[in-house]
């Protein structure tokens, strides 16, 4: 018997299927739309990911000759924050899903700070107030889809980030799908208070959300319901935000313990146990997992919005190079970044930060700078906001991290990885399986159905597959370090 896994990220969705060992069995991937209806905006079809979610099932299990009796268990893990609301009887959605990237609640941030400041939901949920998190997207759509706050005050119409939304549809759907979500996604929302794990009633007071549309929030892993359709009887048994997922994937089960996922965004999450520690210094509090009927763990959150989406960027829309793996190649062409820093602030600047009117900067050119040392400061730029965050999250937790965890579609850059730890002055390390996120959304469904044991039994299958150790000096990593401070200070101000 094996665990399925569904990740549902930002730029694709793919459903893993693992053995004992965590080793990937099988695996099919699609990519879907990304819709910009206009600058800051930022879209996705969610019944064209239901559609591939289904397919990349079927794909994965067609190639390792499986079937749904074969898998024991299935999770789901995903992007986290992108905010869908669908109706109950008909299934269709009331508009597209507004993505984590989206800025366009920025104009209604100062509006509400002007009671509290932007701290104003901090204490209880964690979080700023940013465009980053759903409360205020859900906002946004209740406010400008006609007919959907009726239809919400009904019960008629249901939210949901995308693990509710696909859960609903694995589970019949229509036909009785069951409307949940974990604890790790529910602290994303900016509705949850940390502390009881249940929605806030004063925070969607004051937002104007009707409870009815909220699904039941649930422990990450669980036995929720069974699967029909393309997983008919598969118990549905683990979901958690992708973050969370990949922090259970690297095993980071004891506090002080963390890791970076280098996706679309990138993403530090260090485990703080038990206690959720508020952050002075940029950073965010939120759900780290919750096991069963074990206490909620949480983490301390560094977030960058920018990361591999940065080199997407420099193929799509400025045709720098043809593949994404390119970079690396033409980036190697240089010893260095030749004076420019490039600070990819296209949805704002997220942590440490925390500012909505950022924009991207490149800056420091002059006429010997070419499109290889572009491509060197874009890969950079994703290090340099790591050492960022990293710093924060030293800050507030009050610990040195001596090592870092390292996973996601970046680690396979070699250029990129050296300078994370020069610039860092720090070792990083990559495990054998760097799927990390899908693994742990398996892990969380493994548990629950006994496929997996403990946590020991988790430990056993992570393993080193690569380090990298700091080749900088002091005073070349100190430059390099103040240069990019200046070009984040370029970026602020910029929005009309
Ligand atoms: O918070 C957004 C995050 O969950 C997106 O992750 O891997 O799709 O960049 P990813």
């Amino acid at each position: 018997m094996y665990i399925g896994s569904i990740d549902q990220g930002t730029t694709s969705s793919r459903f893993i299927i693992f053995n004992k060992g965590g080793e990937i069995i099988s695996m099919g991937q699609k990519e879907h739309e990304q819709i910009y209806p206009q600058a800051g905006w930022v879209e996705h079809n969610a019944e064209e990911i239901w559609q591939n979610v289904q397919e990349v099932i079927g794909l994965a299990l067609g190639k390792a000759g499986l079937s749904a009796r074969d898998i024991a268990a299935v999770g789901i893990t995903n992007q986290r924050e992108t905010t869908v609301v669908w109706n109950k009887k008909t299934g269709k959605p009331y508009h597209n899903a507004l993505v984590w990237q989206d800025t366009r609640v920025g104009s209604e941030l100062a509006e509400l700070a002007q009671v509290g400041g932007m701290d104003r939901f901090r204490a209880k949920t964690g979080l700023p107030l940013a465009t980053y998190f759903s409360g205020l997207k859900l906002r946004w759509l209740l406010n400008h889809v006609p007919g959907l706050r009726e239809d919400a005050l009904n019960g008629e119409a249901l939210f949901g980030t995308m693990d509710t939304y696909i859960s609903w549809q694995l589970t019949g759907g229509t036909e009785g799908g069951i409307h949940i979500t974990d604890v790790t996604n529910a602290s994303r929302t900016q509705l949850m208070d940390l502390a009881t794990c249940a929605w806030d009633d004063e925070i969607l007071q004051v937002l104007s959300i009707p409870k009815a549309m909220l699904p039941e929030i649930k422990a990450s892993s669980q036995v929720y319901g069974n699967s029909k359709g393309v997983l008919e009887g598969v118990p549905l048994a683990g979901i958690l935000g992708d973050q969370q997922a990949a922090l259970v994937g690297q095993t980071c089960f004891d506090p002080g313990q963390g890791k970076n996922t280098y996706g679309t965004g990138c993403f530090l999450l260090m485990n703080t146990g038990k206690q959720a520690i508020p952050s002075q210094f940029g950073l965010l509090t939120t759900v780290a997992y919750q096991l069963g009927n074990e206490p909620v763990h949480y983490a301390l959150e560094g977030s960058v919005a920018i990361a591999g989406s940065l080199v997407q960027w420099l193929r799509d829309n400025l045709g720098l190079i043809q593949n994404s793996p390119d970079i690396e190649n033409l980036a190697k062409e240089v010893e260095d970044n030749g004076g420019c820093y490039f600070v990819p602030a296209f949805s704002g600047l997220y942590a440490p930060y925390w500012k909505q009117d950022a924009r991207g900067v490149l800056v420091g050119l002059t006429s010997y700078v070419n499109k290889s040392h572009i491509a060197r400061a874009a890969l950079e730029a994703t290090a340099f906001q790591t050492w960022e965050v990293l710093e924060a999250m030293e800050k507030d937790a009050g610990i040195s991290i001596s090592s870092l965890r390292v996973d996601g579609g970046m680690v396979v850059n070699e250029l990129l990885m050296q300078f994370q730890s020069d610039i860092l002055g720090q070792e990083v390390i990559c495990p054998k399986i760097i799927e990390t996120t899908a693994l742990g959304a398996a892990y969380a469904a493994g548990l629950a159905v006994g496929y997996w044991e403990n946590l020991e039994d988790l430990k056993k299958n992570w393993a080193i597959q690569h380090r990298w150790n700091s080749q900088m000096d002091d005073s070349k990593r100190s430059h390099m370090k103040k240069q990019w401070k200046k070009a984040v200070s370029k970026s602020f101000n910029w929005e009309d």
